[in-house]
């Protein structure tokens, strides 16, 4: 089969690789009929998250339809259309069993590694780095899908492809990244990265009935893209976050802040942007935490911080003094995504959101080296790439 593979840092091309098999009895394999770059895939393309390997088939966000099942698969059958979330999970450690699923005790091999970075390790995921599983990923014409029975969940032929792809990750990270800090009515919200996972957080807070939310990028058209949806905008690249913020919540500050940008953050200042890029270079830090030191500063008193964006290592410059003077709530966490897939499948189908208007580039996987690279650079007002094998 065709498949994107990771080829060193900033090198992705198209291969053929061996087709994948049947491994275990709740395996299925899926034909591939969408998938799409994700902004966590620029993280292996960028060389931030280690035990990537030359040829490791990337991709965890696809969908398709099931060409082999194994012997224990219940739910499925060979034709099903099925949505795969990113995560690989059991269901049956106690981890799982509370729908925590992207902390699967079960479905790591690697995790002895990580348990030496973090203590403990998470789940696997598809296509993520021999830390996490080196699951073969999706952005390919065939995936072999663990755990079946758990993770997939079959979509009505009604909807196109484009209008459910992204429940498979980035419409529940975006939803969990402002529910886990309890985002209601009444609540301002703040928005730091308008990229894909910015986008579907902010539409997230809305739709929970956030009073005001706020989107802060240096993007113009991302930016744009979030006011459609009903934010308001500041562009980092002319206006200061914690003034402008100050400014207009009248010093009120908004109480729930959301980190979507993640590990390869930049910023205007000299201590959070020449800073950590040195140290990063001279890897003496290892993510460049410039949003989320600003989503701190930013955030009211008692207010709460997640971090969706995905962060690795380790930091420096982390202004533990203002989250613990202001009593702020942190959370975050790769996205439990299977836990929220049904409900956000329902208010798709209820016509209340169109994930689809996200998309500004279609195209095959031989279109994939370079969508890696126009969505890294954010070349032609690139927000978000799928791709059809
Ligand atoms: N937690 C999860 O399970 C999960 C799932 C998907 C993605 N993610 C992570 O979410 C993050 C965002 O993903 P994406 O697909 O939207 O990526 P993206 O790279 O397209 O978007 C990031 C955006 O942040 C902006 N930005 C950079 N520095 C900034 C700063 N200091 N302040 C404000 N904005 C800034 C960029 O201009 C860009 O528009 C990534 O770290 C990704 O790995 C996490
Ligand atoms: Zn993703
Ligand atoms: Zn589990």
């Amino acid at each position: 089969m065709r498949a994107l593979t990771f080829q060193g840092t900033g090198k992705v091309q198209v291969d053929t690789v061996d087709d994948p098999t049947i491994e275990e009895t709740t395996d299925v394999v899926i034909r591939v009929t969408s998938t799409a770059i994700c902004g966590s895939d620029l993280h292996l393309y960028d060389g931030f998250i280690p035990e990537v390997r030359k040829g490791d088939v990337l991709g965890h966000e696809f969908m398709g339809e099931i060409v082999a099942i194994g012997k224990g698969v219940g739910k499925h059958k060979v034709g099903d259309r099925v949505l795969v979330p990113f995560n690989i999970a059991c269901g049956n450690c106690d981890f799982c069993r509370v729908d925590a699923f992207s902390l699967c005790e079960n479905t790591n091999p690697d995790h002895e590694k990580v348990e030496k970075l973090y203590g403990q390790s998470g789940g696997g995921m598809f296509g993520y780095s021999h830390l996490f599983g080196g699951y073969a990923g999706g952005q390919a014409e065939l995936v072999r899908v663990p755990h079946a029975d758990v993770g997939l969940l079959a979509v009505p032929e009604s909807l196109p492809d484009e209008k459910v792809l992204f429940l498979t990750d980035i419409f529940p990270t975006g939803y969990q990244a402002v529910e886990q800090i309890g985002t209601g009515p009444g609540d301002i919200v703040a928005v730091w990265g308008a990229g894909p996972v910015g986008q579907f957080a902010v539409r997230s807070a809305l739709m929970l009935g956030a009073e005001r939310v706020f989107s802060l990028d240096f993007e113009k058209g991302r930016l744009a893209l979030a006011r459609e949806a009903g934010a308001e905008t500041i562009d980092l690249s002319e206006q200061d976050s914690y003034a402008s913020l100050m400014e207009l919540t009248v010093g009120k500050l908004p109480n729930r802040c959301v980190d979507a940008v993640g590990m390869e953050a930049h910023g205007a200042s000299v201590i959070g942007n020449v800073y950590d890029r040195v140290k990063t270079t001279l890897m003496m830090e290892t993510d460049r935490p410039n949003a989320l030191r600003d989503a701190i500063m930013c955030c009211r008193k008692g207010g709460a911080v997640s971090i969706p964006g995905v962060y690795a290592g380790l930091v420096d410059k982390f202004p533990i003094g203002a989250a613990f003077g202001k009593g702020l709530m942190l959370r975050g966490g790769q996205t439990n995504t299977r836990a929220y897939m049904d409900r956000l499948l329902k208010r798709i189908e209820a016509g209340e959101i169109d994930p689809s208007v996200i998309i500004t580039h279609r195209g095959t996987l031989e279109d994939g080296p370079g969508f890696y690279e126009s969505f890294r650079d954010k070349r032609s007002e690139c927000v978000k790439c799928v791709m059809t094998p």
